[in-house]
């Protein structure tokens, strides 16, 4: 015969392949000796405990579910404990299907530890359920943790070219004198770069191996080969008097070396008033030295040539730091503006006189910051223009 209770707890059990029956519960009520039936199959049902409520069998499932909740490290491993302790299939469960069975004297006693035990149980799992809640909540927001004190990737600096903040340098002295900035094209009339410049049919600054002539020659067209063909166009463009500083790029058909470069820059400046001399020439270079390099700085004129002035001069500068020791140094050329050119701008040279002048950016910053190689200032390595301070 097969008693009722233990009928039922064949039904909570499976029939393993090999004829025993298996159980999720684990062995802690099984006792020895019980055999039992399911369906019409005789078990050997010794490990399986005959479920009764005492409250040792309640205390025992209590323990194991709160043991279970307690070791539980996440939400899906409790809910997991969850359904093996509070589910249908549960010892609880089982426990509480068998209320049925007790004598009607012990049943309030039974209901009564039945019922405090499932609060027992199901208070462990909330409280559980919230301490594991909170710490991957906890987990959750220090992964997502922003650190706005932090530094973000950034783009590396980059660093304006000494070049251009040198050119506005110089510029900016005179504008500060009250001259304006001019601007030419670096693709230029062969007219502007030479020819009202005063230049001979066949001066040898024209020939083809000084000058970027463009295809197709007889367009006269070629890369400037310095600023002073804005002194042409700004006479052209402006009402008298005139005081100008044109800063620009200019051409040459040189190699690159430690000293040279086909393209390089240079300021140009021209002042067209009445009775301009060349001492208002001498005071003007004298003051854009000084505020290039210093108080102290020295500038010597040097009688030259140029097909545009008249006289003309080769600038100086004295260099007090040379490498190989202190000595004067070729910075620009200028003069009081030739004749010719003040007639090709239709200005009667009889009325307007002035002065021009004109010196390269390159050198200019080679002595001023002992800058060696003028390599470095075309290879466009953000170190080297670093070195001159971040200027916006
Ligand atoms: N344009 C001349 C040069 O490039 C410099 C210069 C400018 C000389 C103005 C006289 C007057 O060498």
């Amino acid at each position: 015969m097969i008693s009722p209770r233990l009928a039922l707890v064949s039904l909570a059990y499976r029939v393993r392949s090999d004829g025993f029956l298996d159980t999720q519960r684990g062995m802690e009520h099984a006792r020895p000796g019980v055999l039992g039936y399911f369906g019409r199959l005789a078990v050997d049902c010794s490990f399986v405990s005959q479920i009764e409520i005492t409250p040792q069998s309640v205390k025992s499932a209590v323990d194991a579910a709160v043991a279970a909740f307690s070791a539980a490290t996440s939400l899906a491993e409790l809910k997991k404990a969850k359904t093996e302790h509070l589910g249908e299939k549960s010892a609880l469960s089982l426990l509480n299907a068998t209320m049925r069975d007790v004598s009607a004297e012990s049943k309030a006693q039974a209901g009564k530890l039945m019922g405090e035990a499932k609060g027992q149980v199901v208070s462990a799992c909330g409280a559980r359920e919230s301490e594991l809640a909170a710490s991957e909540e906890a987990t959750r927001l220090a992964a997502e943790a922003l650190d706005l004190s932090s530094l973000g990737a950034r783009r590396p600096h980059g660093a304006r070219h000494p070049l251009t903040m040198l050119m506005e340098d110089m510029a900016d002295v005179f504008v500060a004198m009250g001259w304006e900035i001019a601007e030419g094209p670096e693709l230029e009339h062969e007219w502007f770069n030479f020819d009202a410049l005063n230049f001979d049919e066949d001066h040898p600054a024209r020939a083809l191996q000084d000058t970027f002539f463009i295809e197709p020659i007889e367009r006269h067209l070629l890369l400037r080969t310095h600023t002073s063909p804005v002194q042409i166009r700004s006479l052209l463009s402006r009402q008298l008097p005139v005081y100008v500083v044109a800063p620009g790029r200019v051409y040459r058909t040189d190699e690159l070396d430690a000293t040279h470069t086909p393209v390089f820059h240079q300021i140009e400046g021209i002042a067209i008033d009445k009775g301009l001399t060349m001492a208002h020439l001498r005071g003007t270079l004298e003051h854009l030295a000084r505020s290039m390099f210093g108080e102290d700085a020295k500038i010597r004129l040097r009688a030259n040539y140029f097909p545009f002035t008249e006289p003309s001069a080769e600038l100086d500068i004295w260099h007090p730091t040379f490498t190989g020791g202190a000595r004067w140094i070729e910075w620009g050329g200028c003069g009081m503006v030739n004749r010719n050119v003040l007639l090709a701008a239709g200005i009667d040279p009889d009325v307007y006189q002035g002065f021009a002048f004109g010196m390269g950016i390159e050198r200019t910053l080679m002595f001023r910051n002992n800058v060696a190689d003028m390599r470095d200032m075309v290879e466009g390595d953000v170190r080297f223009s670093q070195q001159f301070g971040m200027v916006v």
